[in-house]
């Protein structure tokens, strides 16, 4: 079996951190399939953990890429200003959230992003202030590991931790401290909270930013209610911070929008975008309102591969298939039925806690008992149970007991039903003996 060499020469070459979950060795991808080194075909629902959200290989994004890479592979944008640079920054400004003009800055992965996006809310407000928030991952670089919430395996280890970084508990309304269930209470139990923190203990007039995740991806695929996030807009305004939207799992049209705070027709000053955004070629974008991207200086952001020219031409083709095949539409759908499905399963699987999620970014979080007690070894069998039957799905959560289903939001009728399908059979038989009779 070639996957059995592979696996040999892996364990013999590659760093033990760089983890995978999936003991499988991929070697072609189409559609919503993938293809192992042992000629085993999967159902792909991780999509390379929110990236191929139009599916693999698509042909128009194959196509630019290719044309785009014959007529030169880099340049610089630092050297010299390439075509494709500006017309994603004018696509993005056409997509982005809100009302205002807005610029963008390119770079090369999720975590840059970030970075860039805290430089410039600290120049544009001259404050340095960071609020960021429990279940949060914003990456793994120096300060973007610093602004994630949690410490294994993304921060133990790595301290010192970049500095002026606050953490306000993020609103988890399933698992709220608060004994609430009605989300807008919840919220605004939160909403208390976070400004008891910042007036208490940061100061208000020392926020650059507060840096949210909209749907928590690392954490556990967890929504924040719109009235938190209404809230926090008006908070912001209020003290003369910004707000960071970091949509690198839920953006490009995971979530039925572009952008999930779409769904409340909300603006942030900055949005920051990896992952879907290029189909799998680097490529990351800060996009802000103009007048707080105009406060940072020329030369003062950058980066040799950030905005290349293969990335930008993946990004423009990647926003023109959303567009012209009506993926926004179809993830909502695809969540409609998908939800439907599972709440269905829930009322006769008990350890089946919560079913949640905007558009095509479900998450199921699995409990043992009454008490909401983490099961990650049920997680853990499900994919196990669901990659045996051709199904990749990729566990999540700060407890490690949620499933993330990330489906192509290019799927059609049928391969949503196989997936369904496979994912139910995973789930009965991980937690065969504490079903619920119908
Ligand atoms: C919300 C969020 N922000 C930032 C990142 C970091 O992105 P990258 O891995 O491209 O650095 C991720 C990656 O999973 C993410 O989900």
């Amino acid at each position: 079996m070639k996957s059995a060499e592979l696996a040999r020469r892996r364990h013999a070459a590659v760093a033990p951190a760089a983890y995978s979950v999936h003991p499988f060795y991929p070697e072609r991808a189409e559609g919503s399939y993938v293809w192992d080194a042992d000629g085993k075909r999967y159902l792909d629902w991780s999509v390379g953990i929110a990236v191929m959200n139009v599916g693999h290989s698509h042909p128009k994004v194959l196509d630019a890429v290719h044309r785009s890479s014959s007529a030169f592979q880099h340049l610089c944008f630092a050297v010299g200003m390439h075509e494709s640079y500006i017309e994603v920054a004018e696509a993005l400004a056409r997509i982005a959230p809100g009302p205002s003009p807005k610029k963008t800055f390119l770079v090369n992965s999720g975590a840059e992003a970030v970075e860039n996006a805290v430089k410039i809310a600290r120049v544009a407000t001259g404050r340095q202030g960071i609020v960021a928030f429990t279940h949060a991952f914003h990456g793994r670089t120096h300060m973007a590991l610093s602004l994630t919430g949690k410490a294994h395996p993304y921060k133990a280890g790595f301290a010192p931790r970049a500095a002026e970084i606050y953490r306000a508990a993020y609103p988890y309304v399933y698992r709220n401290p608060f004994g609430l269930t009605d989300e807008d209470a919840v919220a605004d139990a939160y909403l208390a909270q976070l400004k008891d923190l910042v007036k208490t203990t940061i100061g208000e007039s020392e926020v650059a930013a507060f840096l949210l995740e909209p749907v928590a991806g690392e954490g556990g695929f967890i929504p924040v209610p719109e009235r938190y996030l209404r809230g926090l807009r008006a908070y912001a305004d209020q003290i003369g911070a910004l707000w960071i939207d970091d949509e690198v799992q839920a953006g490009m049209g995971r979530t039925g929008h572009w952008w999930a705070v779409d769904a409340f027709g909300l603006e942030p000053d900055l949005v920051c975008t990896a992952k879907a955004l290029s189909s799998g070629f680097p490529l990351s974008a800060v996009v802000g309102k103009a007048d707080v991207m105009d406060t940072v200086k020329p030369g003062m952001l950058g980066s040799t591969f950030g905005g290349n020219p293969t990335g930008c031409a993946a990004a423009l083709a990647t926003i023109g298939v959303i567009e012209d095949e009506g993926l926004l539409e179809r993830a909502r759908t695809i969540g409609v039925v998908a939800t439907e499905r599972l709440r269905d399963l829930q009322r006769r699987v008990p350890g089946l806690g919560d079913v949640r999620g905007p558009g095509a970014m479900i998450g199921l979080e699995f409990v043992r008992d009454d008490a909401k007690t983490p099961d990650p070894q049920t997680v853990e069998s499900i994919v196990a149970h669901a990659r045996e039957d051709g199904l990749i799905l990729l566990p999540t959560g700060t407890y490690g007991n949620v499933i993330r289903l990330l489906p192509p939001i290019r799927m059609s009728d049928a391969e949503l039903e196989e997936g369904l399908t496979k994912l139910e059979a995973a789930i009965v038989a991980a937690t065969e003996g504490t079903l619920a009779v119908a």
